[in-house]
């Protein structure tokens, strides 16, 4: 990526938006979709205007974990967002549910990407969380050039594969001067109901996942 190119697209705001805060890891699996739901409803729960925006276009799972079955609106131009539990939502499976995959280049998902952020009437939001797909692809560049993001959270599992993952990610936001607001290690113990101790430790992600502390 070379995020600071001359002919650079220019970030506008997102007219009402305040706070634009991407979730984002290495890899899949690891809780990312997980940790922007449960940000966004508690966000609303804390009385905040929350929104929450599936970027992952190819394997959207926002619809199926905030239990919706619909297919939003449009009012003239703009498509009106799936409000549950106090949370304004948009995905790509509310317009192409089911298992059916999408098979599209970058220019398709830019111009999605593009449509989600300002084709959706938002409204007024203090924070509009974003879901990313895994990795540093074509997604996040689209978003990154184009959105004001706050500041991004990186998700991760404690293990190797994990880290080694986010600490490209982190590295990635880095570049394009996105402020980490923090990481998430999650899956980080295991309950154990037959061991008295309860559980199994992880290794903690800020020993480790730093790009500036590789072990
Ligand atoms: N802390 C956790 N404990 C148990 N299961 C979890 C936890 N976090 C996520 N999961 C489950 O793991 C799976 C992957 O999580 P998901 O949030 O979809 O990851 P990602 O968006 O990074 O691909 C989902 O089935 C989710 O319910
Ligand atoms: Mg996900």
């Amino acid at each position: 990526m070379t995020p600071n190119q001359p002919g650079q697209m220019p970030k506008l705001p997102i007219p009402g938006v305040k706070y634009l805060v991407a979730i984002g890891s290495g890899k899949g699996g690891v809780g990312k979709t997980t940790v922007s739901v449960n940000l966004a409803v508690g966000l609303a729960s804390l009385g905040y205007k929350a929104g929450l925006m599936d970027a992952d276009v190819y394997g959207p799972n926002v619809p199926l974990m905030m239990g919706i079955n619909r297919t939003p609106m449009a009012l003239g131009e703009r498509i009106q967002p799936i409000e549950q539990f106090g949370v304004k939502l948009m995905s790509m499976g509310f317009l192409n549910p089911g298992d059916k995959p999408l098979v599209w280049r970058g220019p398709m998902l830019h111009s999605v990407i593009q449509q989600f952020l300002r084709g959706v009437d938002w409204g007024e939001l203090d924070y509009l969380v974003i879901d990313l797909p895994p990795g540093t692809g074509d997604v996040q560049l689209s978003l990154i050039q184009t959105a004001p993001i706050t500041g991004a959270i990186v998700v991760t599992t404690p293990s190797d594969v994990s880290l080694e993952d986010a600490r490209k990610a982190i590295f990635m936001f880095h570049q394009v001067k996105v402020p980490i607001l923090g990481m998430v290690e999650n899956m980080s113990f295991l309950m154990c109901p037959h061991f008295d101790g309860g559980a199994f430790p992880g290794r903690t992600a800020t020993r480790s996942a730093s790009p500036h502390r590789r072990r």
